[in-house]
């Protein structure tokens, strides 16, 4: 079985990423799936036009993967723009796709509403991560729960050029969505998002840590007074991190009363601190080594490449794309 996933190189690398993806492809890495994992460059294409900061955010997530334990000897890591074939299989994909089932597409009114230009590339961005899931011919796509949409626009688009050209060219992959986890708030309350500016980084100093969670939004309750824990972010993180003893005592101190929102946004930097210390750790050793990082990618590319390539001369074939190469 076949697991493949998708990053935006858009911002550093955040809670939401973790819990909402990087710890499912972690767990399929685990289980024994070919895992296919890439960093979505011409993606963030579509929303990031700054070069320099494309660049760098590109090698430190791939950094912050490899830290996070991503194991290039197990799982192929690549750069999407590593595999060319990705954008030639969209355009064929395009070919077939009507133009109001991208209008439709909720992400992308969603970024046009918070003032995105709305580009073609923007528009063509659930056709472009489709390629992305088809090429490598795969089964499962790890994802948060708000690319469902996406992963049924790919079935979609497999089955239709699938009908059209009489044959089963490509395959349709199944989501997997972790379904109490998949949305993880940020410190605003809202879903955990770079473009919400409310994350609390995965890859900073125990003391900015300590800095983010302080900024936790809550309601003003005094300390004395007894909180309902279903009602507060503070909570809704500490689940995420705490052991489920540790969460059931918690819940009872809030009900409680005399246990203060200071309290608990201390405990879930504490937390955060130990469950990433040694990835942190990790982080610090591969960013001396830039060059190591950008070997491990290019070889991932390499075998990437070879696989795209494989489907794209059954897909050429099927749909009567001659090639002299
Ligand atoms: N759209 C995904 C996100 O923002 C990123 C992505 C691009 C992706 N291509 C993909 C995810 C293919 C899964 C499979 O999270």
């Amino acid at each position: 079985m076949r697991s493949l996933s998708g990053t935006q190189p858009t911002g550093r690398l955040h809670l939401g990423n973790y819990f909402g993806a990087i710890r499912q492809y972690l767990k399929l890495q685990e289980e024994g799936y070919e895992c296919f994992y890439f960093i979505a460059n011409y993606h963030a294409l579509t929303s990031l036009r700054d070069k320099a900061a494309l660049e760098e955010v590109t090698l430190h997530v791939a950094t912050g993967y490899l830290a996070l334990g991503v194991d290039p000897s197990r799982s192929v890591f690549f750069l999407q723009s590593d595999v060319p074939q990705v954008t030639e299989l969209c355009w064929l994909l395009n070919c077939i796709c009507p133009v109001s089932m991208m209008e439709k597409g909720t992400s992308y009114k969603d970024k046009v509403a918070r003032g995105l230009p709305a580009s073609m590339g923007l528009l063509d961005y659930p056709v472009l991560q489709a390629a992305d899931i088809v090429i490598y011919d795969s089964d499962v796509v790890p994802v948060g729960a708000d690319q469902k949409q996406h992963i049924e626009m790919t079935r979609d688009l497999a089955g239709r050029f699938n009908r059209e050209v009489g044959a089963k060219v490509l395959k349709l992959p199944e989501p997997y969505i972790i379904p109490d986890v998949a949305v993880v708030p940020g410190i605003d309350g809202q879903k955990m998002s770079k473009s919400y500016n409310n994350t609390i980084e995965l890859f900073q100093t125990r003391k900015a840590t300590e800095k983010t969670c302080m900024q936790i939004v809550t309601d003003s309750a005094p300390l004395e007074a007894p909180k309902e824990p279903d009602r507060c972010n503070v909570y809704a993180l500490l689940k995420l991190m705490a052991s489920p003893q540790e969460i059931e005592e918690i819940a009872e101190k809030y009900r409680a009363g005399g246990y203060g929102y200071g309290q608990a946004k201390k405990r879930l930097a504490e937390l955060i601190n130990e469950q990433f210390a040694a990835a942190r750790d990790r982080y610090t050793e591969l960013e001396k080594d830039p060059d190591y990082v950008r070997d491990v990618m290019k070889t991932g590319g390499r075998r990437a490449r070879q696989v795209a390539e494989a489907t794209m001369e059954r897909v050429r074939l099927a749909c009567g794309i001659v090639t002299n190469r």
